[in-house]
């Protein structure tokens, strides 16, 4: 069929199926090598090319007469906002904002920090740096100020662009606090911060700014041109900023909307993750745009923005044929919402498929996915270092449309991630994942400034080959399932994070001297981060002498427990005669002033454990 042709031929002749795949493309200039493969590690696709991708995203769909088809639809359930934005009214916005960049002194090559919520303003933003050759590093608005700093201190960007607030159900994110601090705790500064000021602010930078900026025109970029840095988290302290090619990304994701997801331009499509994640960058911004789909951009949660039915809404309001998200969406939608009640009062009339990723899905998630959504349910993996799927079913390419469950697709064509080298993988069988050299355009080019690390961490252990360091098996079929990282990342809600940073968060505090962090399975997010620690000795030390100073030796404390409450009336009074009974053995009564009676069995609890671990 389609899909294994597809793949025979991205595999033995990469030049030849990639070399197609880019006519899809507009060049300024065309490439005269399809892959220079001097060093398999750093394939250069493309090479001699020149291109734009923004010109690609927006100025060429207004060209081609798209003007008028809506770009984006923004829809904030958070702020109560609908917009629809054409491409050339992206075309307007974006050519501006390019101009405003340019006239602060952004050029090509210098670093932009985007550290945005889910506004369109992120999007031009990330689109006129694109523009002008700036790469962008967009930062999660989860992160907060020492997260942020340390990647400004790593990108050392010009620019950093932000906006006044975030919003979160029940709060306010103030963005601009947490930048400031950043830039407290970073060397490194930038000459210029651009604010854009959501309505509901006084100040007018963004407007005033736009309103007398001149637009700036597509900048001609060779093909390998940074178009962003992504950073990740990794098993190294290092700071892991994934850089994305120009030439080999735009020609990747226009060639996957069609064959991966079965989309033709002018579809709505929508992914329901956050810019700042690599879904995001791919499948909220750029592929879509490149493909000339309509993208939504969704500033809100799958739950409480106001209830369980939001995504259905969306889906059902803007017309989608296909979706992507996160299983954990998923989970939280169905915990609150177990027989669809909510969802199904919205038709899905053009809704084709609905694709997964981001964590592993159970088999329950994913069938309550198609019954309740009606439509085929497609887990499929991959990475920030990929940029686009690993493996997946490719729907364009005729892959069946209900494949095994829990299965993650076919290796996508150019990803080898098994090949005639390692026919002796036997099915189901556990092991590490890796993919054959040289790696398909799109994935990343390298790592920022450390060209070094990337070697290592990627290609050192499995030399000609890319480790994905997740570890998975086959089926007979070729169905790829993947079952967990084998590094010490861990994924919460789809969002990955380094145990090791979390354990280093943890060690700030003075009272702890060791500590581990794990996974703990969760219904909800698949996994929370859960710190084992030992607490200093000495903290209980520390205390005993305070008291021999301030009350002196003959007091003989020695002894502490460390509880997670004590019990308290209303006005503030501890109930010490109750809880003497308590330590000691004896029947006790609790108050009815008291607040809390539960924490009486915490320390019930902690008392046989540490007092009389055999009583
Ligand atoms: N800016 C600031 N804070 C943010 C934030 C952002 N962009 N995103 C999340 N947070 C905060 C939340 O407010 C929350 O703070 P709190 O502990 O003070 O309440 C905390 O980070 C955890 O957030 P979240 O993971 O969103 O948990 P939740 O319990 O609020 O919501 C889900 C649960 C399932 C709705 C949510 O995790 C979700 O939407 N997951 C989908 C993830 C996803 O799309 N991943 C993309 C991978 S492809
Ligand atoms: P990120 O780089 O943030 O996209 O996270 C990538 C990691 O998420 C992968 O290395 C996997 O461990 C995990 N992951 C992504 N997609 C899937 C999936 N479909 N099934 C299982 N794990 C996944």
């Amino acid at each position: 069929n389609a899909y294994d042709e597809a793949f025979r031929t991205a595999r033995d002749d990469p030049e030849q199926f990639w070399g197609e795949a880019a006519h899809n493309v507009a060049w300024f200039e065309p490439w005269s090598r399809t892959m220079d493969n001097g060093d398999a590690i750093f394939p250069k696709w493309f090479a001699g090319g020149k291109l734009n991708v923004c010109h690609n995203a927006v100025d060429r769909h207004v060209e081609s007469g798209r003007g008028d088809q809506p770009a984006i639809i923004y829809d904030s359930p958070v702020t109560g906002t609908k917009q629809t934005i054409t491409f050339s009214e992206l075309q307007e916005q974006v050519s501006r904002l390019a101009g405003v960049l340019v006239k602060h002194g952004v050029w090509k090559g210098d670093l932009v920090v985007i550290y945005m919520p889910m506004v369109p303003q992120a999007m031009f933003t990330m689109l006129a740096c694109a523009r002008i050759g700036a790469p962008h590093s967009l930062i999660f608005g989860g992160f907060a100020s020492k997260e942020l700093s340390v990647r400004i201190d790593h990108a050392k960007p010009k620019m950093i662009v932000t906006a006044s607030f975030g919003i979160e159900p029940g709060r306010r994110v103030e963005y601009i606090p947490l930048v400031e601090k950043a830039l407290e705790l970073s060397s490194h500064s930038p000459s210029k911060v651009l604010i854009y000021n959501r309505p509901g602010m006084v100040s007018l930078d963004w407007e005033e700014e736009m309103s007398t900026a001149r637009p700036h025109d597509c900048v001609s970029l060779p093909a390998s041109h940074p178009l962003y840095v992504l950073y990740t988290s990794g098993t190294t302290g290092a700071p892991k900023g994934v850089v994305r090619d120009t030439a080999g990304y735009a020609v990747m994701l226009t060639w996957t909307m069609a064959n991966i997801y079965g989309l033709k331009p002018g579809e709505v499509w929508w992914a329901a993750s956050d810019l700042g994640w690599v879904v995001g960058h791919s499948y909220i911004c750029y592929a879509p745009l490149l493909h000339g789909n309509t993208t939504i951009l969704y500033e809100g949660k799958p739950v409480g923005t106001p209830d369980a039915g939001a995504f259905f809404r969306v889906l059902s309001e803007h017309g989608c044929s296909s979706m992507f998200t996160a299983p954990t969406a998923i989970r939280a939608i169905r915990q609150q919402d177990t027989n669809s009640a909510i969802g199904a009062q919205y038709p899905l009339t053009r809704l084709k498929s609905l694709f997964l990723a981001g964590e592993r899905c159970d088999v329950e998630t994913l069938n309550w996915a198609k019954r309740s959504f009606g439509v085929p349910v497609l887990d499929h993996w991959w990475q920030t270092e990929s940029g686009s799927a690993i493996t997946s079913s490719c729907i364009g390419l005729g892959n069946s449309l209900s494949p095994p469950a829990g299965q993650a697709g076919k290796p996508v064509p150019g990803y080898n991630v098994i090949d005639d080298d390692m026919q002796e993988v036997t099915p189901r069988t556990l092991g590490n994942i890796v993919v054959r050299l040289p790696l398909p355009p799109g994935a990343a080019l390298s790592l920022w400034q450390n060209q070094e690390l990337f070697k290592e961490l990627y290609f050192t252990k499995f030399p000609g080959f890319y480790d994905t360091m997740d570890a998975g098996y086959v089926d007979e079929e070729g169905f790829l399932y993947i079952m967990s990282r084998s590094d010490d990342v861990i994924n919460v809600a789809g969002h990955r994070l380094s145990a090791g940073a979390l354990e280093e968060s943890v060690l700030l505090h003075p009272g702890v001297v060791d500590c581990a962090v794990v996974g703990l399975e969760d219904s909800v997010k698949g996994h929370v981060p859960l710190a084992l620690c030992v607490l200093r000795n000495d903290v209980v030390k520390e205390m005993v002498s305070l008291v021999r100073e301030t009350i002196g030796p003959v007091a003989a404390f020695r002894k502490v427990l460390i509880v997670r409450g004590l019990p308290k009336t209303r006005s503030g009074k501890i109930p010490r005669s109750s809880l003497a009974n308590l330590v000691n053995g004896k029947p006790y009564t609790i108050s009815p002033t008291i607040e809390d009676p539960d924490v009486y069995k915490d320390i019930e609890k902690m008392v046989k454990q540490e007092l009389r671990p055999t009583g």
